[in-house]
Parts: C-alpha cells; structure tokens; sequence
C-alpha cells in the first residue's frame, strides 16, 4: 500500500510520496515540493538526501551490516576474489565458471599500456603524487581507445580494459617513481598476484609470487570494491550524469578519493602514527588534539557518515594485520600504536557519545605496509579496489529513466541588488 506524508507550509498542506526500499528504508520523494510550494530542502554533504535508488550496495550503519547485491561482505571476504566480486558488482550475479574464465582472459589481454601513455610519465615531475598520475593516466584513456566508447555491447569490455589497465598504469607509476624499469603483466598470473609482480619484480631480487599475499591482496581489494553513494561514487555520477564518457567520469572519482578525509585516510593514518612513532606525538595528545574543536586535526581511520558503530571492513582488515604479521614474521611498531589509539578512542566518551569508531582506512596501511607498498601508494590501492564499484554505479546511473543532469539548487546569502559603479567613481 503507497504510504504519504503531509507537510503544511505557509497554511497549504502537501501531500508527498514515500518511497520504500527492500530492506524497509523509507524516503521522502520531494521531487514536487519546489514547484507546488517554492521551497526547496537544505541539507549540505547530502546526509539526509537520497540521490538515486540502487540495487548495488547495501550498509546498515547501526548494525554494521554491508553487502554487494545481497552478498554480506564478509562472505565473499572469506570465499570470494576480487574479480569474481567485481563481476558481481558489475554484473549484478555471481559470474559462472565460464564467465569467470572469459572475463580473466579478457583482463590479461586488456593488461598492456599504450607504448605512448609511457611518455606521460617520463615527463610528469618524478615526485608526483600517484593519486594524480592515476586520474590524470584514466582520463588519457578516452584519447587513446576512443573506438570502444559509448558502443552498449562493448561496454563490457570498456568496463574490464579500465579494471585491467588501472593495475598496470599504477604498478608503472611506482616503478618510474623508482627509476626502476617497468615490468610488463605475465598472462600467466592471476589479477591481484600480477599487480604485486609489476610492483616489485627485479626492484631487488625476482619478485616471489607468495600465496597468502596474493589472497590478502583479493581481500583487501574486495573490501574497497563498493560502499553505495560515498563521495567519490557522488563524484563518478555526478560527473557521468551529463554523459561525459566513463574515463572522465572514472577520473573525477579518483580525484574525489584522493581527499584526507575520503580514501587518503588510509595515507594520513599512517602519516598520523609515525609522528606519534617518532616521538613526534604522544597516544595522548593525539587523542586531544582529536577531540579539540579548534584544532582541524582529526583522529583519521576513525568516524564514518553512516556506520554508527563498528565498519564491518575494519574488523576484517585487523585480522588480517595479525595474519600478514604474522606470516611477514615482522614486528610493526606502528601496530602496537593503532592498537593503542584503538582502545584508547573506543574507552573516551568523546568517540562514545559521537557513535565514532575505526573505519575501513584504520588499519589498511599496516596490511598494506606488511604487503610492502609505500605509503603514497595507498590510496592508489584504494582506487584500484573501488574501481568496479564506480564503474556498476556509473553503469545504474545512466541506465536509470530516473537520473537527470544533477544540478542541486542554493540558498542564496549574497548581496541584493547592487547597481554597478564605473571604476573612476568608486573612491
Ligand atoms: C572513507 O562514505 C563512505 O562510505 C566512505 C568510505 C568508503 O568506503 O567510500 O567508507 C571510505 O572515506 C572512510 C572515512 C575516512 N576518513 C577518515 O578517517 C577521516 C576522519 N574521519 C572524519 O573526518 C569523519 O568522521 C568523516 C569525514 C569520515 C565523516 O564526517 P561526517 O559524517 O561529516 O561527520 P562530522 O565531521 O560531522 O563529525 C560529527 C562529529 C563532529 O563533532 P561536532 O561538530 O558534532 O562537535 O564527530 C566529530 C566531528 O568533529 N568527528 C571526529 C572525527 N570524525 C568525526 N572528531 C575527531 N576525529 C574524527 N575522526
């Protein structure tokens, strides 16, 4: 049965649609309310605003629940690889065994770089930051494979090219930044064991292909897959709803994540325990610094928009730092930190009362260090692994009869009518 709301302004009364989701949220639909009342809403970073409807991603942020088309994440964590979930993602169903085996072969061809994308990076300043090699790499893309654009079967293989070609231009950043040769992906490894292969092949010794590495890497990358209508997703399909092609839409949302706040928490975390490693910072103080409304610092890895309570990702990440640990045989003192502000945060009533607690980014950069990325390469991870999920989103928008061209409204604090005064006569 449709439910309604009413809404009485200035003495007329409204009646508004609800809309009703699979898992009972419920929205208010105002797509009228301008028009029949000459009100808009206001509600600035969008937290109490529904853009779109999905059927993508699913989080509960009071019960820490999260799931890619009904999946929990913490099976496909468990049983899944990254391809499979970015099949899924996209798709919208588990991929059978032979769409699974076409897709891989699909991604191994898509794996080389234009031999001129090369000559980007000879000439960008060798100490770029990789976030905007990486956006600016995914933009050069619509330039350079033009003829497989806006052509509906060949979608497909658009969305695989970009998935395949991300881990390759970003492995080559890192080796260029090294002044390392770069090393070109092998048809005979996987996904995830092939990126660790153009990473660190040859950088000392011939790169050892170690199986517990490669399934963090899946892990870590299924984690960071989708997370419905964060920032940089808001960026992809902002950006796509004025039917720019996908690279640029892809570009504007690896832009958006490169923010402190966004997917370059993960670098700032680390950055944030070494001060404290380096004396630079006690435990303490970093805590205060947190809670001190004057002080912009923030207790990054920590606080999430939606989740109220504990990230589903970031229980599944401490695992996994014990495990690599573990397997590493390395002893990470920025470990005993994060634990540290971990429990610290979670015993203060500041973190308590704001519902504030460890995200996906909390622990990443420990697995990440443990795997032997640098750090300026974290967000790069994190792009990487987001990929498929901008993409599915992408896809959802333009397809949606629903989505226009975004374009929010204002209120408008500014001056009134003021009549222009000729430059001689303005004192
Ligand atoms: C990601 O949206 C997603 O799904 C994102 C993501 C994904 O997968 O795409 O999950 C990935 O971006 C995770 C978040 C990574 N960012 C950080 O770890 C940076 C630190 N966190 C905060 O900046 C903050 O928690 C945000 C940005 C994550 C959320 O910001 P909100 O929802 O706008 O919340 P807010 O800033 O309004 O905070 C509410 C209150 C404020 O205090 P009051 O003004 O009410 O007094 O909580 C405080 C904030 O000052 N607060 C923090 C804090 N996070 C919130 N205080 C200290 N340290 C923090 N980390």
């Amino acid at each position: 049965m449709k439910e309604f709301v009413k809404l009485v302004i200035d003495g007329k009364e409204l009646t508004l649609p609800v809309i009703e989701g699979s898992e009972g949220e419920k929205a208010i639909d105002i797509r009228s309310l301008r028009q029949e009342t000459g009100y808009i809403t206001f509600d600035p970073g969008f937290g109490n605003s529904g853009t779109c409807r999905s059927t993508i991603t699913y989080m509960d942020g009071e019960k820490g629940i999260l799931r890619y088309r009904g999946v929990p994440i913490e099976q496909l964590a468990e049983q899944s690889t990254f391809v499979e979930t970015a099949f899924l993602l996209i798709a919208g169903h588990l991929p059978s065994r032979e769409e699974l085996t076409r897709t891989s072969v699909y991604l191994n061809d898509f794996s080389p770089l234009h031999e001129n994308m090369k000559a980007f990076y000879q000439n960008y300043p060798p100490k770029a930051h990789p976030m905007g090699i990486l956006s600016a790499m995914v933009n050069a893309m619509r330039s350079f494979y033009p003829e497989l654009l806006d052509i509906e079967e060949d979608m497909n293989k658009t969305y695989l090219r970009l998935i395949s070609k991300i881990r390759t231009m970003s492995a080559m950043a890192y080796r260029i930044s090294l002044g390392e040769k770069v090393v070109y992906p092998r048809p005979d490894l996987c996904y995830c064991a092939n990126f660790l292969n153009m990473m660190f092949d040859g950088v000392v010794v011939p790169y050892r292909i170690d199986d517990d590495m490669v399934r963090a890497l899946n892990v870590f990358w299924i984690l960071h897959a989708d997370h419905e209508q964060n920032c940089s997703t808001t960026a992809v399909r902002v950006v796509g709803s004025g039917k720019v092609n996908i690279y640029s839409a892809i570009s504007a949302g690896i832009s958006a994540l490169w923010g402190p706040l966004h997917g370059g928490a993960n670098q700032a975390v680390v950055n944030m325990l070494e001060e404290i490693h380096k004396d630079g910072m006690t435990v303490k103080e970093c805590i205060s610094k947190a809670k001190d409304p004057n002080d912009p610092f923030r207790l990054y890895g920590f606080g999430h928009r939606v989740y109220k309570t504990h990230d589903p990702r970031a229980k599944i990440m401490k695992k996994m730092c014990d495990i690599l640990l573990a397997k590493t045989k390395r002893k990470d003192p920025l470990l005993d930190i994060v634990q540290k502000l971990e429990e610290t945060a979670l015993n203060d009533s500041y973190f308590k009362e704001k519902n504030l607690y460890p995200n996906v980014d909390f622990y990443s950069g420990i697995v990440l260090r443990a795997m032997g990325i640098p750090t300026n390469m974290f967000t790069v991870m994190f792009a990487i692994g987001r990929l498929p999920g901008w993409i599915a989103q992408w896809k959802e928008d333009v397809a949606d009869p629903e989505m226009r061209i975004s374009r929010p409204r204002q209120v408008y604090t500014g001056n009134q009518l003021q009549e222009y005064i000729p430059v001689d006569d303005r004192g």
